[in-house]
């Protein structure tokens, strides 16, 4: 294989796990960067002959500086499972797996938009030894996490990175800033039991998920590339002491930050005020220019930011049907976006009981419990400000929480009527909403499709109370002996529309209601695929969520807008990652 003689220098080997650390990518910064479009043929001063650009990641600024040099490291830099004190981060790089890595999906839309990267890089070794965390950008120094959190409603103490690697910050050409990392990439000191990798199921199904979020339109890390080994991952997926080889695998993800309420509080746990206040600082300074750093009353606003940024996210979670499925203190970022994706679910049949984690017996973190577990969270992160906050900022800030349900509730209300398709306000639309939901419920009519359903069939079709074969999920709903009732009680409600007409209101409602959502049988089709090296599925559902609002002949053709398929039924979410 032939390189560009400014790579040359870079293409060392890193040695096998354990055996140091992996090789810098480059010697030294390049000069050159992605073309700002690709194919843009007009090099700037400076830049690389357009022949090298592909290639070239050793002109690409990553950094980890930024992260780095505010806060005190830990002090010890071998890489063994400790408890850690008087930092932010440990320095810890990734391990190389011991097998070959293949890279299996990219996101084209995060290399060229966000990493500002031209897709051809993705053909390279480089490219692929760096998203297998065997080769680091020159300068750039790996990093691990340190946070505890509240794990199904205890104190777990600390907790962190165990098997991420933050491996630098890049800011985009439009000024963005976004934290760069390898999950499944090795053990690091806050691995605890863990042996620090991800296997391929799990990663499929985050890499999917968190860009069909965010093309769904909710906040959320998104992810880059994954990539697929064959060293032996053992897991016991279903804790049935049924112990299964799988692959190991790596999601390389973005997120503008991925500190949690956790960051926090080991911070407040374990008395370290001064660095919970410079960690404050820094996020607040960063992530929410708008607060004033010499605002006395800086925290409080923050929280308050936080509270209502968390009720939002719930919100928007509720009104795709989407379940985390582990709303632990550890896992809510403190920028409210959705992060850690693990045995998450969308809810088919409406069901507020409806739990993704089947080992979740308690139902703690079902659907219809999101948004009391992220008033619990925000109380876990209140309860961790609190030594920083004097007693009238307490009292407030305990009023500012008491906000949340209402902040939660007014956000549930205006999504599901953007839903319905309703314009200008009317008592009567929250009981509009609960009646359909409680039809819903009692008939077991597709989330999904009763809302995209709605948004299809015209008004004149629902007059006649006459559904076409087509609309499957409204004939769900049809039987229900009060579906007549509520069909009037909503073109009723549709006629004090403003300034609206039948086709608008279809046209509005298709663009918020998907008619394509990452069900959990099209996943396991596509993990099933993949565990037989088959990503096709993989690439046809990451190409189709891209757009789920628009009806695609290809997606058609799967059945991903039909009934789910029988077995379907029975399936188990895959529960440890
Ligand atoms: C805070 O800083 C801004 C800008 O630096 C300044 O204009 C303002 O007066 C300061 N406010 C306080 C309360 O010190
Ligand atoms: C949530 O955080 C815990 C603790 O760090 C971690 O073990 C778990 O894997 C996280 N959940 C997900 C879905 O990543
Ligand atoms: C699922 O729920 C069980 C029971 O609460 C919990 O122990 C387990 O960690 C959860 N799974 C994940 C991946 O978080």
């Amino acid at each position: 294989m032939w390189w560009p003689p400014l790579l040359a220098a870079c293409l060392a080997w890193a040695g096998e796990a354990g055996a140091g650390q992996p090789e810098p990518l480059c010697s030294s910064r390049g000069l050159c960067r992605a073309p700002a479009r690709p194919n843009a043929s007009v090099p700037q001063p400076g830049q690389c002959p357009p022949q090298r650009r592909e290639a070239d990641m050793c002109a690409w600024p990553l950094s980890s500086d930024s992260l780095r040099d505010p806060f005190p490291i830990d002090v010890i830099q071998e890489n063994f499972v400790r408890n850690v004190r008087n930092c932010i981060f440990s320095v810890v790089y990734p391990i190389p797996f011991k097998s070959r890595v293949r890279l299996v999906a990219v996101s084209k839309e995060v290399l060229e938009n966000i990493l500002d990267l031209d897709v051809s890089v993705t053909g390279t070794s480089d490219f692929l030894q760096f998203v297998s965390g065997r080769k680091m950008i020159f300068g750039s120094v790996p990093l691990a996490h340190r946070y505890g959190g509240h794990q199904f409603g205890s104190w777990a103490g600390q907790l962190g990175d165990g098997r991420a690697h933050l491996i630098g910050v890049y800011t985009s050409r439009n000024g963005e800033r976004w934290e760069l990392q390898l999950k499944g990439s090795g053990k690091t000191p806050y691995s605890r039991d863990g042996d620090g990798r991800a296997v391929l199921r799990s990663s499929v199904r985050e890499f999917l998920c968190s860009e069909a979020m965010h093309y769904l339109g909710i906040p959320t890390s998104r992810a880059a590339s994954l990539v697929v080994s064959d060293d032996d991952v053992w897991r016991d997926q279903f804790y049935n002491g049924n112990i299964k080889r799988e692959r190991g695998a790596i999601v390389l993800r973005l997120a503008k930050s991925w500190f949690r309420i956790g960051s926090l509080e080991i911070l407040a746990h374990s008395g370290e005020l001064d660095l919970q206040r410079k960690l404050l600082d820094f996020i607040i300074q960063e992530h929410f220019p708008s607060i004033a750093l010499n605002d006395s009353n800086k925290y409080l606003e923050f929280f308050s930011r936080v509270v209502s940024e968390t009720a939002n996210l719930i919100a928007l979670w509720m009104s795709v049907g989407f379940a985390h499925g582990v709303c632990n203190t550890d896992n809510f970022s403190l920028l409210s976006i959705t992060i850690d994706y693990g045995p998450f679910g969308f809810m088919e049949s409406y069901d507020p009981n409806f739990i993704p984690n089947t080992s979740d017996d308690e139902g703690r973190y079902k659907i219809g419990n999101q948004a009391n577990a992220g008033l619990f969270n925000l109380n876990k992160l209140l309860q961790a400000l609190k030594p920083l906050l004097d007693p009238r900022q307490k009292q407030l800030a305990s009023q500012i929480l008491e906000g949340y349900r209402e902040i939660y509730y007014i956000r549930f209300t205006e999504l599901f009527k953007t839903k319905l398709g309703l314009l200008g306000e009317n008592e009567d639309d929250s009981s509009l909403i609960a009646f359909l939901l409680k039809l819903m419920e009692d008939t077991k009519a597709d989330f999904t499709m009763t809302f995209r359903q709605l948004s299809e069939i015209t008004e004149d079709q629902l007059k006649r109370l006459h559904i076409p074969e087509e609309f499957w999920a409204l004939q769900d709903l049809g039987k229900h002996e009060l579906f007549s009732e509520w069909v009037t009680m909503y073109l009723l409600r549709l006629n004090h529309n403003k300034g609206d007409c039948d086709s608008k209101r279809r046209k509005r409602m298709t663009t918020v209601n998907p008619r394509y959502i990452l069900r959990n049988w099209m996943a396991e089709s596509a993990v099933q695929k993949a565990n037989l090296n088959d990503f096709s599925e993989v690439h046809l559902l990451q190409q189709i969520l891209q757009h789920p609002f628009q009806r695609q002949q290809a997606a058609e053709k799967e059945g991903y807008s039909l009934r789910p398929p029988a077995w379907a039924k029975d399936l188990k979410v895959s529960c440890l990652s």
